[in-house]
């Protein structure tokens, strides 16, 4: 008799490991190693494949077939965007965030949405039955469209329903975590039956042509839980995010075959559903403190958006031997850099000083462009001069000191601008700015000009 082959799959990153131990030697979880039975993924291994022969066609036969990629369009914009201009027909999007940040909300109202528009949906909910379902769907003021539900985690299950349905254009999967197929013995939430289970799905959207989103639970490290494996399969991945102690959510694109990948979408959580935040800066400028020391606007963009936030610092003298320095919505890193070339260049001693920086409104800035902002609101703080309320900064700061020009000044001036804000500090050399925020703002070419301008 053949041996049973089993294998142990990590279930944060996926290695497979021949024997079981504690930790797994890629990822560096403990406890993390499962046995699995390698049988997984449908249709089996290569040995029971019938032999087929494939065709190779040349790109240029191709180009009357996809024109362009047909896209459904959901109407609600802040997720049109997101996906690139609407959902790619064939395509697979996992839509990634943690329990309980409204992804099945979102996607009750993207569907709600789409079947308003004419659009055959078909929501599959694995962690809700249907009644919960439509009790939601109600509260969201989506029960009068014609969404089909089902309540299944099974996917053969789920494949015969959905060969009852008239074609589908869309099918929403909430959640992988829930996925199971009879092809793959582990239990269901393993690597394993997450992997075979997505893919089976992936395999119904490229032949069929309806996209399907499927919806993964995010565990603390940020990471999909379990199923990172599944970002590679499908065409594209969402994440939603948010803080806690905060109603907005933000819809951010990771990857994308179809369209950009610096887009993001912003939604307010209110007691009726999401709702969409046409003007993102009002938002993270509503709590601003009007004239305190070591507060910035930074004009900042996501994807091709401006967004305008506050910058926050605290620099207090340290009781402590190796001075504290804490960030929230920036990375440390950069601020540690910035604090070093404050004091090779500038003079500036933080040596002996706690430093914290913190985003308003929960938000995460990820651009370089951030530098100059950052700097002036630990300048502003530690010489204890509020900084003018009017004016908005930008640029980055590069080790020797020098401020260098960023992409889409205008686009920020014209932002802040149209939030009141009346001048700019940005870098010298910004291209394509209109003669009149020249005007008004101030271009500085290194940071001890930005220092001296600040503390005097
Ligand atoms: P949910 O979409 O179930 O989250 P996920 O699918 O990501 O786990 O959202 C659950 C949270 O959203 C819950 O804490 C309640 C809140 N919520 C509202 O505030 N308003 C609403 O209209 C709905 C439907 C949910
Ligand atoms: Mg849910």
């Amino acid at each position: 008799m053949a041996k049973a082959r089993v294998q142990f799959v990590c279930q944060n990153c996926g290695t497979v490991h021949a024997r079981w131990g504690g930790r797994c030697d890629a990822c560096g979880e403990w406890n993390t190693i499962i046995e699995e039975d390698p049988t997984g993924g449908i249709g089996g291994g290569p040995g029971k494949q019938p032999q087929r022969k494939g065709r190779a066609v040349t790109l240029t036969t191709l180009s009357g077939e996809i024109e362009d990629a047909p896209r459904i369009l959901s109407g609600i914009s802040e997720l049109d965007r997101v996906t690139g201009g609407g959902i790619v027909r064939g395509s697979a999007l996992l839509v990634g965030g943690d329990p309980g940040i409204g992804k099945s909300t979102l996607l009750m109202q993207a569907a709600a949405a789409l079947a308003r528009r004419g659009h055959r949906i078909i929501y599959v909910s694995g962690e809700e039955a249907v009644a919960q379902v439509r009790l939601r769907a109600q509260r969201l003021g989506a029960a009068d469209t014609d969404v089909k539900l089902a309540a299944e985690t099974n996917v053969e299950d789920i494949l015969a329903t959905l060969a009852q349905e008239r074609r589908p254009d869309l099918v929403i999967l909430d959640s992988v975590q829930t996925l199971w197929t009879d092809a793959a013995e582990s239990a269901p939430g393993t690597v394993t039956q997450v992997r075979s289970a997505s893919q089976a799905m992936i395999r119904y959207a490229k032949s069929t042509g309806a996209a399907v989103i499927l919806v993964g639970h995010v565990t603390k490290e940020g990471q999909i839980a379990g199923p990172r494996v599944v970002e590679h399969m499908v065409d594209g991945v969402l994440y939603f995010e948010g803080e806690g102690g905060h109603h907005y959510r933000i819809l951010r694109t990771v990857k994308n075959r179809f369209g950009p990948t610096d887009e993001i979408g912003v939604f307010e959580m209110t007691s009726d559903g999401l709702r969409e935040v046409a003007n993102p800066s009002e938002l993270f400028l509503g709590e601003r403190n009007e004239s305190a020391p070591g507060a910035a606007v930074f004009a900042g963009m996501e994807g091709t958006r401006p967004v305008l936030v506050e910058i926050q610092a605290l620099v207090a003298p340290s009781s402590l031997g190796t001075p504290r320095r804490a960030v929230v919505g920036w990375d440390s890193a950069r601020l540690s850099m910035i604090i070093a070339v404050l004091e090779a260049h500038c003079g500036v001693r933080l040596g002996q000083h706690d430093v914290y920086l913190n985003v308003a409104g929960g938000y995460r800035i990820s651009e370089p462009a951030a530098d100059v902002a950052v700097s002036a609101a630990l300048v502003s703080s530690l010489a204890g001069l509020a900084l003018p309320t009017d004016c908005v900064y930008f640029g980055e700061v590069s080790l020797s000191g020098a401020i260098r020009p960023v992409a889409h000044a205008a686009q920020r001036l014209k932002e802040a601008e149209k939030l009141g804000f009346k001048s700019a500090v940005m870098p010298k050399g910004s291209q394509d700015v209109p003669e009149a925020s020249r005007r008004n703002s101030a271009e500085i070419a290194d940071l001890p000009e930005l220092v001296a301008r600040i503390a005097g």
